[in-house]
Parts: structure tokens; C-alpha cells; sequence
């Protein structure tokens, strides 16, 4: 594996690269949901680069950049361990060098959700991720459907501005007691800890319900809620079953091409998303 960190060196190296090249964007930190995109990267193309990259601009002013997890040491034996051809880890001014004035804006998708809690998150993946397209050229990109809302504006980003990358979304990794694979998940304290399965529970609830024949979205977000609401650390920020294109909350029926049941819970100071797809 050749650990590069300047955007020209990258380049070199990309370039000596003959065959399809799957991408796996990430902020560090790995886990094995990282991994197991990276394994789906190495299985369908013939090189997988991974980039490592705590984005700044993804972060609101009191949100957790500067304490994020990092360990790149570990991250690199992880990533050499899988047969990864190319890891980049480029410094925060060789992608944001003085003077970088340019945003990309995705709209429609990202008002909602995380969008209305986080204002400009997904201005900062939006922006980072078309950088890292344009620096990388891959033929695929691998995101995790954990970040459900960030894989429906990645898509919507790549149709827009006719990106010539294939996005390719991976399902969620759970540890054994359903709990959503997550580099936060390091922040939970042990009480927390123990309660967080509860999100996983609740979308179940509206899994099942929905396997059953529900289509009505307040009857499954009132499922989700009454799950949540067992768990006395449990604050909800949002309970959403929204349509999968737009993300627009669903009111009465759900359409036939499906939904997404989506929660945000805070436990204590950590707050946690997950989400489901309803088909
Ligand atoms: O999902 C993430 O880890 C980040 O949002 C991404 C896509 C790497 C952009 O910084």
C-alpha cells in the first residue's frame, strides 16, 4: 500500500493505475463497517483507494471536529492488512489552502433530517467529496447506508453534475446487540452504552410492522416513538419515515416504491442516527 499525502503525489500515483479503481471515502477511525466497504470495493474493481480525511467544513462550530477519533497508524495497518492499493491523507490546507472560496450545494434532499439540525454538514460533504472525486477519478465509490441521508445527496450530487462515478451503497454493520457500527460509538459512556441497541429496536418495530403491510407513516413513527419512549435516556431529536428519493416527511400512506424509517437520538451528550429501508 503507498501512503501518499500531497494531491500531486496522489496523482502520480493514481495514474500508474490501469483498471477500475473503487473508492472508499472516509474520516478514520476505522471499524469494520469501513472494512467491509473496503472488502466490497477490492471484490469489484481491481484497485481500492481509501482516503482519510477529518473534513472541517462538515463540522458546525460547536460539533466535535477538533476531538473526533483519530489513530492513523491504526488505520493504515487495517487498511494495508486488506490488500488497499492507494491511502491518501492529505493535510487540511492542501484541500482547504488559503483562499478556497467554492461550495457545492445540494438542495431539496439535504433540508431535512440532519440537514435541519446540522445547517451546512452537508454543504461540507458535498463540497469535500466532489474535491475528492475530481483528485481520485474512481469508477466507483462505496458509502455506507448508515449515513442514509448523506448516500440520497451523494447520488443526487453525481446525477446532477454528471460525476462519471458509479455510487454504490453498502449495508449498515451492526455490532451483535444491533447497535449501528459507528466511530462515535467511542463517546458513549456505559450507561448509554447499554441503551443505545434502542435505536436498532425501534426500527425494527417499524421493519416488522411494515413486513406485516402498514403503509401508514404516523401509524410506523408512532411505533418507533413508543419504542424509544422505554428507554428512559433516550431523547429523541427526530422519528421520520420519509419518502426515499426526496426525503420528504411521508404524511399519510407511503408510496409503493418504499420509504426510509430514519431516527436521531440523543443519549446523554452523544447523539446517534440510524435508519432503515423500508421495500
Ligand atoms: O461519511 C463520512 O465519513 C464523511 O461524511 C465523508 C463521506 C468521508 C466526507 O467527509
Amino acid at each position: 500500500m503507498h501512503t501518499l499525502h500531497s494531491i500531486s503525489a496522489f496523482r502520480a500515483a493514481r495514474r500508474l493505475l490501469t483498471g477500475p479503481v473503487g473508492l472508499v471515502p472516509t474520516m478514520g477511525y476505522l471499524h469494520e463497517g469501513h472494512l467491509s466497504l473496503v472488502r466490497r470495493a477490492k471484490a469489484e474493481n481491481d484497485h481500492v483507494a481509501v482516503w482519510i480525511f477529518v473534513n472541517p467544513t462538515q463540522f458546525g462550530p460547536h460539533e466535535d471536529f477538533t476531538r473526533y477519533p483519530r489513530d492513523e497508524a491504526r488505520d493504515a495497518a487495517l487498511l494495508a492488512a486488506e490488500g488497499v492499493d492507494l491511502l491518501f491523507m492529505p493535510p487540511v490546507e492542501a484541500i482547504y489552502p488559503e483562499g478556497f472560496g467554492t461550495e457545492v450545494v445540494v438542495h431539496g434532499v439535504t433540508e431535512g433530517l440532519e440537514g435541519a439540525i446540522r445547517p451546512g454538514h452537508f454543504t461540507g460533504v458535498a463540497t469535500v467529496v466532489t474535491k475528492f472525486f475530481n483528485i481520485v477519478q474512481p469508477d466507483r465509490a462505496y458509502f455506507g447506508q448508515k449515513d442514509g441521508q448523506q448516500t440520497v445527496m451523494i447520488r443526487k450530487l453525481v446525477l446532477d453534475l454528471n460525476l462519471p462515478v458509479q455510487v454504490v451503497v453498502c449495508p449498515t454493520v451492526r455490532e451483535p446487540d444491533g447497535l449501528a457500527m459507528s466511530s462515535r460509538n467511542v463517546y458513549l459512556g456505559g450507561l448509554e452504552r447499554a441503551a443505545a441497541p434502542v435505536l436498532h429496536r425501534a426500527l425494527q418495530r417499524a421493519e416488522s410492522l411494515w413486513r406485516n403491510g402498514e403503509r401508514d407513516a404516523t401509524v410506523l413513527r408512532e411505533a418507533m416513538r413508543a419504542v424509544l419512549a422505554q428507554e428512559p435516556l433516550a431523547q429523541p431529536d427526530y422519528i421520520s419515515v420519509a419518502d426515499p428519493l426526496t426525503l420528504a416527511e411521508i404524511a399519510g400512506r407511503a408510496p409503493a416504491r418504499g420509504a426510509l424509517a430514519y431516527l436521531a437520538v440523543r443519549l446523554g451528550a452523544t447523539r446517534l442516527i440510524d435508519n432503515v429501508v423500508l421495500e
